[in-house]
């Protein structure tokens, strides 16, 4: 039998979870958390959300697991080929002759593949320039990941074979970043939602991540995120999500999932 979780059941859940793994719920859509919950209590095989608190009151190890559960890592390298496209021939060009050193945020890194993709876009367009690249995310297991910095080669398959060939070593079926992308990118623990944000970047990513958040969180992060960029820096979004008013933000479409400062 299912476990039952009313709306009433989610919203004292909510709570908890506030204080149990750290992350507000109520910033993320309720149909879809309440149902990735529901199916996830059923996984456990508890009987009640009650009782399945207990659990992660008591265990560290089903706190990480919940919240990689919750959090939904999914990412590729060079993920939606014809936005990566642009970035690597208008967009990085662009930013390179205005600003020259460059300073770019992945926020909702995930594990890695978004970044580590634009470290060796940089590498091959400014070879000799110390960008800082900065990767951050809420999930510690997804930066764990991004940390060790092995990929399964399902996660390449979108990357074009001269960075897929240049950068990685094959090591038992899977395929490891070259040390040197690897050290160009700083990794960070960082809720979106509570944590402050850094300043001065030329270029923000924060892809397939505002999805998962209710407009008035995303309206609310876009402004956190033009505050965080120079005039005429960058911010690029996921390809299923459009900014509803960018222009309260400061920020103007320059093509599709492409955002620039005023
Ligand atoms: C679907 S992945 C996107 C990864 C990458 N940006 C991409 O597009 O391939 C969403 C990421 O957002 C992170 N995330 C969700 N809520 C967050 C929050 N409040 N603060 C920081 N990261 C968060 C998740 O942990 C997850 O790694």
């Amino acid at each position: 039998m299912s476990v039952i979780l009313t709306d009433g059941d989610y919203k004292i859940l909510k709570q908890s979870l506030k204080t149990t793994i750290g992350l507000d719920l109520s910033q993320y859509k309720q149909q879809q958390m309440q149902r990735r919950i529901r199916q996830w209590l059923d996984r456990t095989g508890v009987k009640t959300y009650k009782e399945y608190l207990k659990i992660l009151e008591s265990s560290e190890e089903e706190r990480l697991k919940f919240t990689e559960y919750l959090t939904i890592n999914t990412s590729q390298f060079y993920r939606d080929v014809s936005v990566f496209k642009e970035i690597e021939e208008k967009v990085l060009p662009d930013l390179l002759q205005r600003f020259r050193r460059l300073k770019i945020w992945s926020a909702g890194a995930s594990i890695g593949a978004e970044i580590y993709t634009v470290a060796m876009i940089l590498q091959e367009l400014s070879p000799n320039t110390a960008h800082t690249l900065l990767g951050t995310d809420f999930d510690q297991s997804a930066l764990v990941k991004a940390g060790a910095g092995v990929y399964g080669e399902n996660l390449l398959n979108s990357l074009p074979s001269l960075y897929k060939n240049k950068y990685f070593t094959q090591e038992n079926g899977s395929f490891k970043i070259d040390a040197g992308i690897k050290g160009k990118v700083r990794l960070k623990r960082h809720n979106l939602l509570e944590d402050s944000y850094e300043k001065g970047f030329h270029m923000i990513l924060c892809r397939n991540v505002f999805i998962y958040f209710t407009p008035e969180t995303q309206a609310r992060l876009t402004k956190q995120f033009s505050e965080s960029l120079v005039p005429g820096g960058i911010f690029v979004v996921g390809s299923a999500e459009n900014l509803m008013a960018p222009e309260t933000a400061d920020l103007k479409r320059v093509s599709y999932c492409i955002y620039q400062k005023d």
